[in-house]
């Protein structure tokens, strides 16, 4: 008999816990052991049958949870939420290697699991709210139960209540991307993988935004897999983190730990030595980076 077996079936033979007597760091533990809700395994994808971008990249995101893929621009963030979400194919890409496990199926149309793509994408001529009503059409649903969930994505965003009836092309780009996520919300799915949302605003949209996505995850248990230049405030909201380079995971590890090690502060955060560089400082250690690497 293995180890692993003996330790489970001695786990069988406990009396399960009192309901609420488990203590804070018990409860703590609970939930970083939280079943996945997707798992990419070692996947490698390959862009025109030739050209290699992904590596080898694994990562987990447990059950409702906000999980961060950090990494510079072309390291492959998007050609990662691209392969979970199965919109590689419209770009000639294809998974060659590895295997994706989204809620505990390994299926090829992920249902509950929605993109919302680097650049915001909204139907640019409809208003904001038809934009809204658009996310619910892959759901089907009734009439009531739609009304319900655009007053939910109004309660989370009430900029967009605001303007709900603004075209989508004219309203502003943190407006867009609220829409966008809004409209992600409106399929009611488990888990939202989010490109870039801070790219192009200005840092107090960012922080509007990022907080929105807390809000959501912590108060509808929506999970995260969120793609990001935006070191910093990936950082604080996430719990967790990937650093993609080369399309390679270089580093991963607890946010507060990421946000604490020296490489990432020099690389990703731009600060050496408590102070922060200068952006030409900054170039310069890039160079050095790719040089070293
Ligand atoms: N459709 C495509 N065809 C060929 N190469 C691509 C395609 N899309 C992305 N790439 C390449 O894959 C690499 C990773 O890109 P991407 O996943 O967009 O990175 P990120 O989102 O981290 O900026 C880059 O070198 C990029 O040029
Ligand atoms: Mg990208």
């Amino acid at each position: 008999m293995s180890v692993s077996s003996d330790r489970s079936l001695q786990e069988a033979a406990k009396p399960p816990p009192a309901p609420g007597a488990s203590s804070l760091p018990d409860r703590l533990a609970a939930t970083s052991a939280a079943p996945p809700i997707l798992s990419v395994n070692n996947i490698e994808v390959v862009y025109d049958h030739v050209i290699l971008v992904l590596k080898g990249v694994s990562l987990t995101v447990p059950k409702g949870q906000i999980v961060a893929l950090l990494g510079a621009n072309g390291a492959g963030k998007s050609t990662t939420l691209k392969a979970i979400s199965n919109l590689l194919s419209a770009e000639r890409g294809e998974v060659t290697k590895g295997s994706i496990v989204f809620d505990g199926e390994e299926v090829h149309a992920r249902r509950g699991c929605i993109q919302v793509m680097e650049g915001r994408h909204c139907f640019a001529h409809l208003s904001v709210e038809e934009n809204l009503l658009t996310g619910a059409f892959t759901r089907g649903g009734a009439g009531a139960a739609v009304r319900r969930d655009l007053e939910l994505v109004y309660s989370y965003f009430p900029r967009l209540k605001e303007r709900r009836s603004a075209t989508a092309g004219y309203v502003s780009g943190g407006e867009q991307q609220m829409c966008a996520i809004g409209r992600a919300l409106m399929s009611r799915p488990k888990m939202i993988l989010l490109d870039e949302p801070s790219m192009g605003l200005a840092p107090q949209l960012v922080e509007e935004i990022f907080k929105i996505v807390g809000d959501l995850n912590a108060k509808e248990g929506v999970s995260f897999l969120l793609a990001e230049q935006n070191t910093r405030m990936a950082l604080k909201y996430a719990r967790y983190g990937y650093v993609l380079e080369n399309g390679r995971v270089v580093l991963d590890g607890d946010a507060k730990a990421l946000g604490e090690n020296e490489d990432v502060k020099e690389f990703y955060l731009g600060i050496a030595e408590g102070r922060r560089k200068s952006f030409r400082e900054g170039k310069h250690y890039r160079r050095r980076k790719r040089w070293l690497a």
